[in-house]
């Protein structure tokens, strides 16, 4: 199966797509000589690759524009995954100094995540290494900012927190309400 890049524009999104689907023909035809060992070292670059593309298709429709809403919690989140914060949390400002604190610690390159896990019924903050997608832990992925260095560099050189602050102002809660809604029906 081929998937699209609908992010053509962005450079290394569409690297990560190019490299999923050079990795998943080359897995095919390893498959087809029977030679496991290949088909194993390409489940590798498969999960890597395609890691990025989850990852960053979440990233993309977790972001607007504030004139497009990005960064209004109470105007933009629904009532629902409002109280859910607020409930966790006590207010979305402690939310966000929480998981700002956590996804600033990951190591080298990776992401933070706000999670909904069903086996327990509760939001939570995740952290994954590399491009790792956080819904092979089983839970399902709300929001997810990239602390690679490629998404803050340019702006932030290397000053995680500083973009971390920063990245509430463009989160389209619109988006998070909406992937929490569908997270509750599972
Ligand atoms: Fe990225």
């Amino acid at each position: 199966m081929l998937f699209v890049c609908l992010c053509a524009i962005l450079q290394h999104h569409a690297a990560y797509v190019s490299n999923l689907n050079t990795s998943l023909q080359k897995r095919d035809d390893a498959l087809s000589r029977e030679d496991l060992a290949a088909v194993i070292e390409l489940d590798h670059a498969i999960k890597f690759n395609g890691g990025g593309h989850v990852n960053h298709s979440i990233f993309w429709t977790n972001l607007a524009p504030v004139k497009h809403g990005g960064g209004d919690f109470e105007g933009n989140a629904s009532q629902s995954v409002v109280n859910a914060i607020k409930s966790k949390w006590q207010s979305v400002e402690k939310f966000q100094e929480t998981f700002n604190a956590k996804t600033a610690a990951v190591q080298g390159s990776g992401w933070g995540w706000l999670v909904y896990d069903p086996a327990d019924k509760q939001l939570k903050i995740q952290t994954t290494s590399n491009q790792d997608p956080v819904g092979s832990l089983g839970v399902v992925p709300l929001l997810g900012i990239d602390v690679w260095e490629h998404a803050y560099y340019l702006k932030y050189e290397n000053r995680r927190p500083e973009y971390l602050k920063e990245i509430w102002k463009v989160v389209n809660w619109k988006n998070v309400a909406e992937r929490y809604t569908a997270a509750l029906k599972k």
